[in-house]
């Protein structure tokens, strides 16, 4: 396990983070489906997306520093925030546009209206983005960042809410009480949609 201070990011750390973040999802399924096979191009991409999106959370993420250093980040939407009124889907879809060009508007929409579909109706914290930089992945950095959100949740007593697209997450969100309540296939790739329910501590 590598120690990591966790915290709420500073409004300075925003772009370090988004850079982070950036780096850690360019090679999941999902941008790859929405942005395409060119590893750089998806990753510049994923910059303008990034930095559109977690700006418009609504909440503080949280993020793991080390050394100073942003390594790991999660994104919080608090209750009704995670649904996009016209003014934020405008600019998010503009950001997708003008990243990863016209083409990739269509698929992103297409995802937008699944994971739309499954969002709970009651109302809930939502995860995500969560990420954490690829040379320090699997040392612990995302576990120590969880425990915190759900700590939070836990003393909310609040359901927590997220969507996934790969195996490996499922088995680590897991691990912190999240369950499997629906999965689909959208683009090509399998979607996990994770529910928590709070316990007591
Ligand atoms: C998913 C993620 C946030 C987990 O953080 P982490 O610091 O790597 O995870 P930890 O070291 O605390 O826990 C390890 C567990 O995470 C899961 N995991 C998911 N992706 C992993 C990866 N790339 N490397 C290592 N573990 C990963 C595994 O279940 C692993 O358990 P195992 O070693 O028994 O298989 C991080 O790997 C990441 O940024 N992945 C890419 C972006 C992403 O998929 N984010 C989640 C979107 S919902």
């Amino acid at each position: 396990m590598l120690e990591v201070e966790v915290g709420e990011l500073a409004p300075h750390e925003l772009w370090p983070a988004v850079q982070m973040l950036s780096r850690a999802f360019r090679d999941n399924p999902l941008p790859v489906a929405v942005f395409g096979q060119n590893p750089e191009r998806r990753r510049k991409a994923l910059e303008r997306y990034f930095s559109t999106w977690v700006p418009t959370l609504g909440w503080i993420p949280l993020c793991a520093r080390r050394n100073g250093w942003v390594t790991g980040l999660v994104g919080i939407a608090p209750p009704g925030r995670c649904r996009l009124g016209p003014w934020r889907f405008t600019r998010l879809a503009l950001a997708v546009a003008r990243g990863g060009g016209p083409r990739s508007v269509p698929r992103a929409l297409t995802i937008a209206s699944l994971w739309e579909k499954w969002d709970p109706a009651q109302g809930h914290w939502h995860l995500g983005p969560v990420g954490v930089e690829p040379s320090l992945q699997g040392m612990g950095i995302g576990s120590q960042m969880l425990e915190r959100f759900c700590y939070y949740m836990d003393s909310l007593r609040a359901l927590a809410y997220l969507e996934t697209d790969k195996p490996e997450n499922v088995r680590f969100y897991e691990r912190f009480g999240f369950r499997v309540i629906g999965e689909e296939e959208a683009l090509g790739i399998t979607h996990w949609f994770m529910a928590r329910e709070p316990s007591s501590r």
